[in-house]
């Protein structure tokens, strides 16, 4: 089952789970333009209704008997300062990418429980590690993404439920460009926002290809992960990118808490 199969890393997640020969429930908020396939079965659901998420994974067991593995995907960035973000925006964001996700584990934990097996795929960020400013609302949703699953993956593996948190890099899809949300903007971070993209304008154009990893790429990295039954990683990092920005990241947390010495008496004393 996967979220938000409509667009970007869904849809390609969609298609490489169908070449596989998997049988996939996407869903999708509306129109969509996912090819008829006769093991792929389509829903509606906007992940911020807790009720709907039930519904859809209620559904799909129906339809098939049994759920291996739910990929929560569906999400979106906010570009925004802190002090730019309406109440309205911070609700918006961590309804979808925080407590969507939420609300599909839940409704996956008990059918997976009963299984005694099952898969839930996270799709989060090396901005689930690090952050950037502008980016922090969405960092904040992610941030608690991944709070919530380790915990729930140290909850649940004994019931044979697997967790993983995919953070990669920058993917070529429409999440930087027609998908982005912007706040309005304060003329004090015009600054900070030339320096970050180069122009202080927002919202900007709705960009081509980002550079990044293609969505096929990594929807074939995330496959072959759930295929590999010995991975116990909780992390799965993506994109040649990934890597250093989650270095880049644990530096500086390292560095804050190398100024404690007892930080570092622990760490001789282990
Ligand atoms: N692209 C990147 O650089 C990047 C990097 C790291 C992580 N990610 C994460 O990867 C995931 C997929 O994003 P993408 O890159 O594929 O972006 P995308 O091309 O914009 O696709 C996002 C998908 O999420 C769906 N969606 C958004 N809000 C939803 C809601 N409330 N209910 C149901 N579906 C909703 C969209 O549906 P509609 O088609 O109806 O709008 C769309 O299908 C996101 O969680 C994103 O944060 C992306």
């Amino acid at each position: 089952m996967i979220t938000g199969a409509n667009r970007g890393l869904g849809r390609a997640l969609t298609i490489a789970a169908l070449d596989a020969d998997h049988a996939v429930v996407a869903t999708v908020r509306g129109a969509h333009s996912l090819p008829e396939h006769e093991r792929l079965v389509v829903q509606q659901l906007d992940v911020r209704d807790r009720l709907a998420a039930f519904a859809a994974v209620a559904q799909a067991v129906a339809e098939f008997g049994r759920l291996d593995v739910l990929v929560n995907n569906a999400g979106y960035g906010l570009i925004g300062a802190v002090e730019e973000a309406t109440e309205e925006e911070a609700r918006a964001i961590l309804d979808t990418d925080l407590l969507g996700p939420l609300w599909l584990s839940q409704a996956a934990i008990p059918v997976m429980r009963d299984q005694r097996s099952g898969h839930i795929v996270q799709i989060s960020t090396v901005g689930a590690v690090g952050t950037m400013p502008t980016l922090g609302l969405y960092n904040a949703a992610k941030w608690g993404l991944e709070g919530f699953s380790e915990a729930m993956a140290a909850e649940v593996g004994r019931f044979g439920i697997r967790v993983t948190l995919v953070e990669p890099g920058a993917i070529d899809t429409d999440w930087a460009g027609g998908s982005m949300r912007f706040s309005s903007p304060i003329a004090a971070y015009d600054e900070l926002r030339t320096e970050l993209f180069g122009t202080a304008t927002v919202p900007w154009p709705a960009a081509e290809a980002s550079g990044g990893t293609s969505p096929e790429d990594v929807a074939a990295v995330i496959l072959a992960h759930v295929r590999e039954l010995d991975d116990p990683r909780l992390r799965l990092l993506i994109g040649d990118d990934a890597p250093g920005q989650v270095e880049a990241a644990l530096k500086l947390r390292h560095e804050d808490y190398e100024r404690d010495p007892r930080f570092h008496s622990r760490e001789s004393d282990a």
